[in-house]
């Protein structure tokens, strides 16, 4: 039987939708939500999704600002930029678009946002926050991904979760989502021994490992919840983590295009509101 396939799309524009409002409301009580975002250099994927972030705020009424910065820009132009985003009281949001040129120290730049700017919940206060199941600004694709099993009243509670990929952008702060939502979580990697031993255990399978078709059908049990995080160019094309065979055994499948990913950018401006929300008045 195939899957259910989850519409992000879908799911994505409601988001939206009432974000819009919620926007509109914050506008019109004084205080325009402003996001900035920091590009460095010219990776041509990044250019694209912060083109879709822009395009995304400005749909929803939420400012926002592209500062951008050369290919071969110093780390202390980098941080003066932060430090200033940071300062400026105008400005909510901060997302520094990853990754960044090779010769800039990642972290560092990271650690230097503000936690109460942070939308994208990189910042070792806010990844500590979530751990220690505190409030703070919860990293979007995973957030996300939490979002779309609750639009589609998906059990999670006492469920086997096993999480393909440990990246601090996604495996990470997914284990401890779904873990905070009761569920037993496994988190396999690039070293785990009996993959697919593991994952056919699971109920609800998280691919973000970045390569495609890493997940195959033999590997899901029957009427798995199958959630696809990857974002693969092969010969032109865009496509998941998991082959789309595993349509066939898996219950829910999210497809790419059109599962994760619209989410990850309605998460970014449900950040920024909340941002306004808690620091920004
Ligand atoms: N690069 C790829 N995904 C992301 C993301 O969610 N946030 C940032 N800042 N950079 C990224």
């Amino acid at each position: 039987m195939a899957a259910i396939l989850i519409d992000g799309r879908a799911v994505a524009a409601k988001w939206k939708g009432d974000l819009a409002l919620q926007a509109a409301e914050l506008s019109a009580d004084g205080t325009e939500p402003h996001l900035a975002v920091v590009l460095v250099g010219d990776n041509a994927a990044s250019q694209v999704y912060v083109r879709n972030k822009e395009n995304a705020c400005r749909k929803a009424g939420i400012r926002s600002t592209v500062i951008r910065l050369a290919e071969d820009c110093d780390q202390e132009q980098l941080e003066n930029t932060v430090r200033s985003l940071n300062d400026d009281a105008g400005v909510h949001g901060i997302l520094v678009q990853l990754p960044l040129p090779r010769h800039l120290d990642e972290a560092a730049v990271l650690r230097l946002i503000d936690p109460n700017k942070d939308v994208d919940g990189f910042h070792a206060m806010n990844s500590g926050r979530l751990m220690n199941g505190q409030k703070g600004f919860i990293p979007c694709t995973p957030l996300g991904v939490m979002k779309l099993l609750e639009a589609y009243d998906i059990p999670v509670s006492g469920k086997h979760a096993v999480v393909i990929g440990r990246s601090n952008i996604v495996g990470k702060p997914m284990a401890m989502l779904l873990l905070a939502a009761d569920a037993t979580v496994t988190v396999c990697h690039s070293k785990t021994e009996n993959l697919k031993e593991l994952v056919r255990q699971a109920d609800i399978v998280v691919a973000a490992v970045g390569r495609a078709a890493f997940v195959t059908a033999d590997m899901i049990k029957p009427g798995a919840v199958v959630i696809d995080v990857g974002i693969n160019r092969v010969d032109g094309a865009i496509v998941g983590d998991v082959d789309p065979a595993a349509a066939e055994a898996a219950g829910y499948l999210t497809p790419v295009p059109g599962g994760v990913g619209q989410m990850t950018i309605a998460m970014l401006l449900h950040n920024t509101l909340e941002a306004v929300r808690e620091y920004g008045r």
